[in-house]
């Protein structure tokens, strides 16, 4: 049995203001994190000769990446966080303030709901089409770094979970997500490594 684990980037910068997109370093909780993921990754996978560590292209990924320096690590495209649009860098709050109308329609249709010149839900499923395929061909443990939408849309698929409810499933900072695929269906298990 192969595991996938599926974790979120460590605290950024943006995590501390409340600010979404953007490409922002991580915060001082969120080194930690990379220091704590790499110990925690190098005992689950001692006995491995091969694993690969993805990332999206993001700073904050490979900066939680930096630390496990024993497997090969390969960069995604299609693993960065939901494009934002005209949105990217803004609080929810501003959001709600200065596009009160773009802020109540993602409200009411989290998942199709696409920022101005962004991405929806819906967009960022599809475009995780091949980075699934991929998954499910490698023979080795993968250990998959990306973001809160990615991850929502990427456990949804292995867990089996029904596309209304992938933009509101908790993918907490911090927490490793093991998943087991066996012939009965996938077994999960959650590590929280740090507050
Ligand atoms: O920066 C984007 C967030 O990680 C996605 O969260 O889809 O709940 O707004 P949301």
């Amino acid at each position: 049995p192969r595991p996938i684990f599926l974790t979120r980037h460590g605290e950024s910068m943006y995590n501390l203001t409340g600010q979404i997109g953007g490409d922002p370093p991580l915060s001082d909780a969120g080194e930690q994190y990379a220091i704590q993921l790499a110990s925690f990754i190098g005992k689950q996978l001692k006995s491995e000769v091969t694993a690969s560590i993805w990332t999206s292209t993001l700073q904050r990924t490979s900066l939680t990446a930096h630390h496990i320096v024993r497997f090969p690590k390969v960069q995604w495209r299609a693993l960065d966080e939901i494009n934002a649009g005209i949105c990217d860098g803004m609080t929810y709050e501003e959001i709600g303030k200065k596009m009160p109308d773009e802020y109540l329609a993602r409200k009411l249709d989290k998942l199709r709901y696409r920022y101005p010149r962004g991405e929806s839900y819906l967009d960022v499923i599809q475009r995780l089409e091949p980075v699934i395929i991929e998954l499910e061909r490698q023979r080795a443990p993968v250990v998959v770094i990306a973001h809160q939408a990615v991850l929502r849309s990427l456990y949804a698929y292995f867990a089996d979970k029904p596309l209304k409810e992938i933009p509101h499933i908790e993918v907490p900072l911090h927490t490793v997500i093991e998943i087991q695929m066996g012939v009965t269906g996938i077994q999960e298990k959650r590590y929280k490594l740090m507050e």
